[in-house]
């Protein structure tokens, strides 16, 4: 199976992140197949749900670290990420989650932009941004504030706090907590429950509840700008290298 795989049930389109070998720690090749997957759903009138979905024991390890040392080196950010966040943001099509295991970084951030998010009960969210020497991205700045309030938000973006799930169902970021065994199932469930309502009706409800697309982006683009410039910084060297040469 390739890193992404792509399934369509019917209406619903699921996105399967499948790197198990590195926790779906996400290459540019993955961001890349990602976002043609979003921008082709928006455009194909018979998709009506995205399911964005990883392994059972993980959901996504985050951006992959040494992509992360190798584009310190090179000054870039990569043009699959931004291009990949950017889908996100403008994707019109709703967007459900099905979050097993860990989801950190982008793996969490991910999810701020999902209308359902459906998770087991062994999922845990983290962010360790500022740990790594880097801030949060993917507008999560922008967006987490105002789903959870700037002190859960802090916590969890800054101080780099995990939430379990239910404490992420508490923070209003996680709809469900189902039993692992159930949660493709009850994900499905909620994506074909969405996909059967009146498709305008829904494109339009959910524009107006997600506000202006265009700030997002350009929070998305502001977070990149300093993202490239911490990721150089030493801070930021010292902290991925440690990871990647740890000792187990
Ligand atoms: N980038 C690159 N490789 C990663 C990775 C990442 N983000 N996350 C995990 N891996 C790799 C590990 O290096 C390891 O590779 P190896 O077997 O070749 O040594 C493999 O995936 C398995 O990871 P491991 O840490 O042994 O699994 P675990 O089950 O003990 O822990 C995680 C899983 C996700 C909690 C842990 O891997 C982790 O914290 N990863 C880093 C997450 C991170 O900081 N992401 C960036 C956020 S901005």
């Amino acid at each position: 199976m390739p890193d992404i795989f792509i399934s369509n049930e019917g209406p619903v389109h699921r996105i399967r992140m499948n790197r198990p070998e590195k926790k779906n720690a996400l290459t540019l090749a993955m961001y890349q197949a990602m976002a043609a997957a979003i921008e082709d759903a928006g455009k194909a009138d018979g998709v009506k749900c995205l399911v964005i979905a990883g392994a059972p024991d993980v959901f996504c390890a985050g951006n992959d670290l040494s992509d992360f040392i190798a584009m310190a080196r090179s000054g870039g950010l990569g043009e699959q990420i931004v291009r990949f966040l950017h889908a996100l943001a403008r994707c019109e099509k709703p967007l459900v989650a099905a979050v097993s295991g860990a989801a950190v970084g982008i793996g969490t951030t991910m999810l701020l932009h999902c209308d359902q998010v459906i998770a087991s009960d062994s999922a845990v969210l983290l962010t360790p941004f500022v740990s790594l020497g880097l801030l949060p991205e993917a507008g999560s700045s922008l967006i987490a504030p105002r789903l959870m309030g700037h002190a859960r938000a802090f916590s969890l973006l800054v101080m780099g706090k995990p939430l379990t799930a239910e404490e992420a169902k508490d923070a209003g970021i996680i709809n469900a907590v189902v039993p692992g065994a159930e949660l493709d199932a009850q994900a499905l469930s909620v994506a074909r429950e969405i996909a059967a309502l009146p498709p305008e009706s829904v494109t339009a409800a959910r524009r107006l509840m997600r506000g202006s697309v265009e700030e997002i982006v350009a929070r998305i683009d502001e977070e990149v700008e300093s993202f490239r410039t911490r990721l150089a910084s030493p801070e930021a060297q010292k902290a991925l290298a440690a990871f990647l040469n740890r000792k187990r």
